[in-house]
């Protein structure tokens, strides 16, 4: 590239990020392998409805580029949510530690850097780790996103839209995984099967396959994750009494082992905050960011209905002030219906090792406006914490294509240490509403308590005709006992009598002792 013609594209890029609104600063556009800090690429805050996409390899940027986007979201008062799957996010509630690297990044991109710590909200799912436990009831969760993480087919998924929409009619509460087993075992027997015959049918196999899974469900700690009290989403819109934005935290340990849960509470969440919020249009400011890392879980193995329902939901949340980000290693891994919506792009170094590999890359090239730079080779020689960045001007037209540098977190790159972890829980004034687990009459107690009824009655009776034989038994046995002991008697008799007889034929013939001895000589001689 000629000095001109690198002069007119710093220029070009300058001009596109030049917003008059408030926004959040990626870093300096970079030039022909040159940081130009008076090139700053940036979003507007305007434009933080318009959903986005952070795509990279690992290790190429992805989580400090969340990091950065979420401080200068709260930093203007807006609250963020951030899937903290690997916990190194937790350092944004502690300040940053400088170094060479940090100060030379901020001389490099021309923006200034100091420590800073945010206020943050740590959320477990489940309550397991160290967090406020988030649950949701069954009901509310639905059958969709349940039959994603039960992995059911489209057959089982409809099974199980059936048996919400039964148990929804009947006023039956599925707060927990019990009660829609105890509903579905219900709609089995033969009581339920009658009743189920103006809601259309349940094969029994169906029934079957469904509650396998829901006993595996509970099997795998599921139970921990379902139930009351629910996790009020309104609580995620919350700012600091100092007016800043508060970044709500979600980590599940051992994410790895259950990347289904994790997935589609997240989706759970955003469904929830689009069915609770008022629509608003497009806000100044977004009400809320939501940052869906590991997105590629959520899409793998979704079922049509699921996918329409993720999209449907981004689509429409958007004028209701929330923005979403996902963040995930591949532009591919996200379906094309929802990747149309995301109107922002970070893009950070892909990739091309395999020839699938390189169809992606190429893939993701085309997606972006026309450019002076080589994306294709551009984009698999970034540095790190570096992107290929375009977003939504304040009108709404894409921005030009920008090699950022981007600037460096705040807080701390590395996770905050568990001493300050636990003490902002214990200190959360939201926490002790949703610390204990309550349970109220719900389906498996309303259908358990007839169900407990019957069974009680049953075992009654097995009890009562057990008892009886060994009544019965009991009695023939002293019956036998006695006819013994009458037969030992009578014996015991007829010896006595015959030892009686012969005793008194013994003493007929022999002198009683006293006798003897009063008439033996010794007994005479001492009377004398
Ligand atoms: N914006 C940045 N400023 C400073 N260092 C960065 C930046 N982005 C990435 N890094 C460095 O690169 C490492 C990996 O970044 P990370 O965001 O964890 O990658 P990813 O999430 O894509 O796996 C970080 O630990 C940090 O040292
Ligand atoms: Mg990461």
């Amino acid at each position: 590239m000629t000095e001109n013609t690198s002069t007119s594209q710093v220029d070009e890029i300058r001009a596109g990020y030049a917003f008059e609104g408030p926004s959040l600063e990626f870093g300096a556009a970079v030039v022909d392998g040159t940081a130009h800090p008076d090139a700053t690429v940036r979003i507007p805050l305007s434009a933080m409805n318009r959903h986005g996409l952070v795509a990279g390899a690992t290790g190429t940027g992805k989580t400090k580029t969340l990091q950065l986007m979420a401080e200068q979201l709260i930093a203007q008062g807006v609250p963020v949510f951030l899937a903290d799957i690997k916990g190194d996010l937790s350092g944004m509630a502690s300040p940053g530690e400088p170094n060479d690297k940090i100060t030379s990044r901020s001389a490099d991109v021309g923006l200034p850097w100091a420590a800073t710590a945010y206020p943050v909200e740590f959320y477990a799912l489940g309550g397991q780790g160290t967090g406020i436990p988030v649950r949701a009831s069954v009901s509310t969760f639905g059958p969709t996103l349940l039959s994603k993480v039960l992995g059911l087919n489209e057959t089982q998924e409809s099974s199980l839209g059936l048996v919400f929409h039964y148990a929804d009619t009947k006023g039956l509460w599925l707060d927990t995984v019990a009660d829609l087993r105890a509903v579905v075992q219900f709609l089995t027997s033969d009581e339920g099967k009658a009743d189920l015959k103006d809601f259309g049918g349940l094969s029994s196999a169906t029934a079957g396959v469904i509650l396998r899974e829901l006993v595996n469900f509970s099997a795998q700690g599921a139970d921990l994750f379902f139930g009351l009290p629910e996790f009020d989403t309104a609580d995620l819109l919350r700012t600091a009494p100092d007016g800043r934005g508060i970044a709500s935290m979600l980590e599940l340990p051992g994410v790895q082992d259950r990347p289904q849960l994790f997935s589609t509470f997240l989706m759970w969440l955003l469904a929830d905050l689009f069915h609770d919020l008022p629509e608003v249009g497009d806000l100044d400011k977004p009400k809320l960011v939501f940052f869906f890392d590991e997105a590629h879980l959520l899409f793998n193995g979704a079922s049509k209905e699921f996918l329409d329902s993720i999209q449907q939901t981004v689509r429409l949340i958007r004028s209701k002030g929330v923005g979403v980000f996902f963040v995930t290693q591949s532009p591919k891994d996200v379906p094309a219906d929802v990747l149309a919506q995301l109107g922002n792009r970070v893009q950070h170094a892909l990739r091309a090792f395999t020839p699938d590999d390189a169809k992606a890359l190429k893939a993701a090239v085309r997606t972006y406006p026309n450019t002076a730079y080589d994306l294709e080779e551009l984009l698999t020689q970034l540095g790190t914490g570096e992107a290929i960045i375009t977003v939504l001007s304040e009108k709404g037209a894409p921005t030009p294509v920008a090699w950022t540098r981007m600037r460096a977190p705040q807080s701390l790159m590395a996770p905050s240490p568990d001493a300050l972890l636990a003490s902002t829980v214990a200190a959360s004034p939201i926490a002790p509403k949703y610390v204990t687990a309550v349970e109220r009459e719900s389906a498996s107690e309303m259908l358990g308590k007839a169900e407990v009824a019957r069974t009680e009655a049953e075992q009654a009776a097995v009890v009562e005709a057990e008892n009886a034989k060994v009544r019965e038994a009991a009695a023939a046995a002293a019956e036998k006992e006695r006819l013994a002991a009458e037969k030992q008697a009578a014996k015991d008799a007829e010896v006595a009598a015959r030892t009686r007889a012969a005793e008194e034929r013994k003493q007929a013939a022999q002198p009683s002792m006293v006798e003897a001895v009063v008439k033996s000589s010794a007994f005479k001689s001492a009377l004398r």
